[in-house]
């Protein structure tokens, strides 16, 4: 994939989620110019020398950064990940007042910088932080959405695709709603090479059992407080899988990924945001209305919406 020109992607945050992002778009070429913010001068400073001193390997020709928020000007894409982060023992809703108080700070800061740029919120809880940033910046839900469930999608993918011995490619399943412990597998649509997940039946594999996809399930919701317990953070996949999503962005690709936007009646959920299977392009994220789901889904996608009203009533929005 060519780097598009004067591509700008600025990133909040120079923590270990923010940098691995940095990183992975410089390397994936996701950007031509990479930017890093945070209030953290000399942290911030020193991330941007280290990367810097990578470019004559990288795809991205330009990487720059600081503590001044003209840093972000000319960004087309901003991702968001400053905040607290989740400790072991934490769940990411845990968050949810210290950095519902810094996103409503930051927003109407960076609005004034880039208020075109598409804005991807990575910060947890990442879903609950959309609806608020939503709020506070005025922006269409197309233009300001989450992460959400990619990187829990991919997760999914991974643990399917080495159950069965296939590419992680030639899985398509998705994990929606929440980022976080309401969220849960599309299994009615799930397919390993176009063939229903429990209809499977390669060479060599037993075939997947319904309760096997119950312990799958489990295993990717608590998949980061696994990482987070192991290595203080998760990181890389989240890199990653956020890389992927400025990828559709600046190629206006149409890539239909789960992420999280603040729904208007999708399928009679409104006002909060989750993950739902989304068309990624150029203006953004648009969910895809026509997804389906079965009766046991949707009975778990309100019971999501229902969690994350209460969060934000809780914070007073
Ligand atoms: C993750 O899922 C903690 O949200 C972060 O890795």
């Amino acid at each position: 994939m060519s780097v598009i020109e004067n591509s700008k992607l600025t990133v909040v945050g120079a923590g270990s989620v923010g940098t691995s992002i940095a990183y992975a778009s410089l390397i994936r070429g996701a950007a031509r110019h990479v930017a890093l913010y945070d209030i953290a001068h000399a942290k911030v400073e020193a991330e941007v020398l280290d990367l810097a001193h990578g470019t004559q390997f990288t795809g991205a020709t330009e990487i720059s950064g600081g503590s001044d928020l003209s840093v972000i000007e000319g960004s087309q894409v901003v991702v968001i990940t400053a905040g607290a982060k989740q400790n072991p023992g934490q769940s990411r809703l845990d968050l949810a007042a210290v950095n519902a108080g810094i996103i409503t700070d930051m927003m109407p800061k960076l609005m004034e910088v880039a208020p075109q740029a598409i804005y991807v919120i990575v910060t947890n809880p990442c879903d609950v932080l959309t609806a608020i940033a939503k709020e506070v910046s005025g922006l269409p839900a197309h233009q300001i959405f989450s992460s959400g469930t990619m990187l829990d999608t991919s997760r999914l993918r991974w643990l399917l695709a080495h159950r069965v011995g296939v590419s992680t490619d030639s899985v398509h399943a998705s994990i929606v709603g929440e980022h976080g412990d309401t969220e849960f597998p599309l299994w009615s649509t799930a397919t390993i090479g176009g063939v229903p997940v429990l209809d499977w039946r390669g060479p060599h594999v037993d075939p997947i059992t319904r309760e096997e996809l119950d312990h799958i399930a489990a295993d990717v919701r608590d998949a980061a407080y696994t990482v987070i317990q192991g290595k203080g953070a998760t990181n890389y996949a989240v890199g990653l899988s956020t890389t992927r999503v400025v990828e559709a962005i600046f190629h206006d690709q149409r890539s239909v990924l789960p992420v999280s936007t603040v729904l208007d009646d999708f399928h009679g959920v409104s006002g909060v945001a989750l993950s739902v299977p989304c068309i990624v392009d150029a203006a953004g994220a648009t969910p895809i209305k026509e997804t389906r789901f079965d009766d046991e889904e949707w009975r778990l996608f309100e019971a999501s919406a229902e969690e994350m009203r209460r969060v934000a009533a809780d914070l007073g929005h």
